[in-house]
């Protein structure tokens, strides 16, 4: 039936402009009687963070960034999605075109620029669900224009800790002006100590949200490990390794297309990503999980980041070449590596290769 559905749908939604194409997915989501997926295969769920997912294939932020279609997600048979980015204040974003296809490397470049409807429409959606059940995170933002960002996550942190499984502090968009600073080390700790004491400020209403660090790929191996410590000792939840890169891989064929300003995801970033996972992992040593994001479009690239140290992951460009059908093939090719490797949980496959992946010469 999710076959049908992308057959019928994706050759129509490929002759529109990226984000017109987007807009209607979101309508069908939002409108069509949606086919219910399989149950899945017991051994996929995963605990992290103190929730149990029913399988560890999440939709990437980004894709629902207004919390418009969660539940159709999760019917559709995602394990859990990440609402977002939201910003306290609705912003436009960036002037059209900001999403661009690169066909031949199925990549995609996008300079949106966190345009969103704002705290108060997406939150009054996440309440209007908070009854209905499944893992639905949010991904924060600040505001473009805002005078002091840090406040802006801290208010988002104490909105939205209610009604969302988890909230992910975004310090990796590339889209915002000098939003990847917040990355660095000192105004990092001071983010992360605020966002967590204000989670336990409210944490007797909205209980024990888990908090989530979502990183650049492109940050140095130094960075990275200012980066891990901080998360450490200020105990985040988990690390989501990571978001678009302003790198242009060697590899890209669509070299026009390359040259628009913007994040990069897709394929084409699944070699950088994925080291950024390993190297992530091997730091971490343990004390936190993390989720593998960038490039996953087929059941190998998903197992993949299992073995670079990735507890769940998350997907976004792919369905836009694959279509929803990619869902279920990653779960099926989850199941056939427990069957080959005897196993009844994916844990057991988690990081087997992280070690030898950060010993690889560097991708480029
Ligand atoms: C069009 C588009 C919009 C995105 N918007 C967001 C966003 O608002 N917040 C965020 O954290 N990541 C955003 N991302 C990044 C994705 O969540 C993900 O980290 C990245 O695309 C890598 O995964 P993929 O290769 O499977 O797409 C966006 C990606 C795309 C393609």
């Amino acid at each position: 039936m999710i076959s049908l559905f992308d057959a019928l749908l994706r050759p129509l939604l490929q002759t529109l402009d990226a984000e017109d194409a987007h807009a209607l997915t979101i309508r069908m989501l939002k409108y069509a009687p949606l086919p219910r997926a399989r149950d899945d295969d017991k051994r996929l769920a995963t605990r992290a963070f103190a929730l149990n997912f029913p399988n560890p294939i999440g939709m990437a932020a980004g894709f629902d960034k207004n919390a418009e279609v969660p539940d159709a997600l999760l019917r559709l048979g995602f394990g859990f999605v990440e609402v977002g980015t939201v910003t306290p204040k609705p912003q436009h974003g960036n002037p059209r075109p900001r999403i661009f296809r690169l066909r031949t490397d199925a990549g995609v470049i996008n300079r949106l620029g966190f345009n969103s409807q704002g705290a108060d429409a997406v939150l009054r959606r996440l309440a209007a669900r908070a009854d209905a059940g499944g893992i639905v995170g949010i991904n924060v933002g600040a505001n473009r224009d805002a005078p002091d960002r840090v406040a802006d996550y801290v208010a988002l942190m104490e909105r939205f800790a209610p009604v969302a499984s988890y909230v992910t502090v975004n310090v990796s968009s590339p889209n915002t002006p000098g939003l990847r600073d917040l990355q660095h080390a000192a105004a990092l700790d001071d983010l992360l100590a605020r966002v967590i004491d204000a989670r336990e400020r409210i944490a007797r209403r909205a209980g024990p949200t888990p908090v989530l660090l979502k990183i650049a790929p492109d940050v140095s191996l130094a960075e990275l490990d200012d980066m891990v410590g901080v998360a450490r000792a200020r105990r985040v939840d988990g690390m989501i390794v990571g978001n678009t890169t302003l790198a242009r891989p060697a590899s890209l064929t669509d070299t026009a297309i390359a040259e628009e300003a913007g994040g990069l995801s897709g394929r084409p970033l699944y070699p950088l990503a994925t080291r950024m996972l390993a190297e992530t992992y091997v730091r971490v040593e343990g004390v936190f999980p993390l989720i593998g994001t960038g490039g996953i479009d087929s059941g190998a690239t998903a197992l993949g980041k299992f073995g670079a140290g990735a507890s769940l992951i998350q997907l976004y460009s792919a369905l836009a070449f694959r279509g929803l059908g990619l869902v279920a093939e990653i779960k099926a090719a989850l199941s056939a590596a427990l069957d080959r490797h005897r196993l009844d949980s994916l844990s057991d496959l988690v990081g087997t290769d992280a070690a030898a992946i950060t010993a690889e010469p560097w991708p480029v």
